[in-house]
């Protein structure tokens, strides 16, 4: 469950990307303690009674540090295309569970919550469903939410039961959608009370994008609210799936989960994502850390906001490059796994502190063929760390195949890496480059970062070399 246990299991590190390992040579590594354990979004988030969740595809899970994150970071799952219509009743009456027991019992191995999504949505349909008549498509569609939330019965903590129901603009209509064009305007209460009906413990929420602020969509899914509760209809939450675009985070979405909430019904923030021209630009990436701590802070600030999912967990497979071209870096990891300024603004948005990052001197360009510059560049918080070391190449000729070295000061135990192969014995580091970067031409500069833990000071590391000869420090 916790990063710093793959401390003792270092061949899971062994990952299908050539991603870094970790090796505990020397020294044996103890069990995280529990200000160890503070670091993590998960625990920040236990602490604070909420849900940090993220969608998955159980198909990554076998990929290390995908797992190691998944593993250790969040305390609730949803299945990303796993539970939807066309993967679990790809012909009509033939329901097909592989994909999302899979999620399913990752979630109940890990002690993590189970998020539903999605038993009725226009989108990601089995082709058979377009062709029914509207008798027809009523008891597919009861007869789908029957299959797939009993199915889960028991073991799901709420169900995006309806999702993208709403008209995008101001109309504050309905969707076009087979559902509403067949069943009129009655099918969205039909859809939760069977869902009810199948699954009674099963939290019934109401998802839809673009309404994440006051606006006439957010305002029609008020006013169904508002009336079924009312009229004693079966919902229990409304999710909204916040895929924002940097820097438009909406101001009133604070107010707008609230106004919700106070109709009595819990709110959530279910698809995070926020997203950029690639490649991302630092002040971009910066502005988005800051979009995230307020998404994050918002919901905080609201007593029945459940907690906040986001649409996966790395820009490497993140949906949003295939749906927006152009856009993507809409994560909290980068393509590489490493944690992005919005990791570090989400941990301080779940409480955790972030100690500010020292300014880095600019290097003076020594001569020619003399040596390497070492810049380290760290973000620590509590008794956790990120650092990035870039290395130039100062000598005159390139260098193909490189390992950098450094001592630790303080106790530091790096827990994992991006961009090189680190091993650490004792307080010595040893970072050997990946498959893809070992060739440095003279000038130029390599780069690798890593995540540890330290003991509440972190000084940065000393005694730099490349390839066996002391750097000088940038
Ligand atoms: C997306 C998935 O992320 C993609 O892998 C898939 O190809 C399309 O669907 N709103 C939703 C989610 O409710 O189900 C969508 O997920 C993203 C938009």
């Amino acid at each position: 469950m916790h990063p710093h246990r793959s401390r003792t299991r270092p061949a899971l590190l062994a990952g299908a990307l050539a991603l870094a390992t970790v090796a505990a040579v020397g020294l044996g590594f103890a069990r995280p303690g529990p200000a160890d354990a503070a670091t993590t979004l998960k625990a920040l988030a236990d602490a604070k009674g909420r849900d940090i969740g993220v969608a998955i595809d159980p198909n990554r899970l076998n990929e290390s540090a995908y797992r190691q994150i998944a593993d250790a970071e969040f305390n609730l799952v949803v299945a990303e295309n796993a539970m939807k219509w066309d993967a679990t009743e790809p012909n009509r009456g033939q329901f097909t569970f592989t994909q999302g027991d899979a999620v399913a019992s990752y979630a109940a191995a890990g002690g993590k919550r189970l998020y539903g999504h999605t038993l009725v949505w226009h989108s990601q349909l089995p082709g058979w469903v377009s062709g029914l008549s509207a008798t027809e498509l009523r008891q597919a569609m009861l007869d789908h939410i029957a299959g797939v939330a009993g199915h889960y019965r028991g073991k799901v903590a709420a169900w995006d039961v309806v999702n993208e129901a709403f008209a995008d603009g101001g109309s504050g209509g309905r969707r076009d959608s087979i559902f509403q064009q067949r069943l009129g305007d009655g099918w969205i209460e039909e859809a939760f009370r069977a869902a009810r009906a199948a699954d009674p413990a099963a939290k019934l929420c109401i998802n839809d994008y673009s309404t994440d602020g006051v606006n006439a969509k957010s305002t029609a899914i008020y006013n169904l609210v508002r009336d079924f509760k009312a009229r004693g209809v079966p919902i229990d939450c409304v999710g909204f799936q916040a895929h924002l675009i940097v820097g438009q985070v909406p101001g009133d979405l604070q107010s707008n989960l609230q106004r919700f909430a106070d109709l009595g019904v819990d709110v959530r923030i279910t698809e995070l994502d926020i997203r950029m021209p690639t490649p991302p630009s630092a002040a971009n990436l910066a502005t988005q850390a800051a979009d995230y701590r307020k998404v994050v802070s918002a919901c905080l600030a609201v007593t029945r906001c459940a907690g906040v999912t986001t649409w996966g967990i790395t820009d490497r497979y993140s949906w949003i490059p295939d749906v927006f071209p152009g856009q993507g870096a809409a994560l909290i990891w980068d393509e590489n796994y490493a944690p992005k300024p919005a990791y570090q603004a989400v941990v301080e948005a779940l409480g955790g502190t972030v100690t500010p990052t020292p300014t880095t001197p600019t290097p003076t360009t020594p001569p020619p063929g003399d040596g390497c510059t070492v810049t380290y560049v760290p973000n620590s918080w509590n008794t956790g760390f990120t650092a990035e070391v870039r290395v130039r190449n100062d000598g005159a000729s390139a260098i193909n195949g490189w390992t950098v070295g450094f001592t630790f000061g303080a106790g530091q135990r790096i827990t994992n890496a991006w961009n090189a192969t680190v091993t650490q014995s004792g307080t010595q580091v040893s970072a050997r480059n990946a498959s893809w970067n070992g060739s440095v031409p003279a000038g130029g500069t390599l780069s690798f970062g890593f995540q540890g833990t330290h003991g509440g000071s972190n000084p940065a590391p000393t005694g730099f070399t490349l390839n066996g000869s002391a750097c000088r420090t940038g």
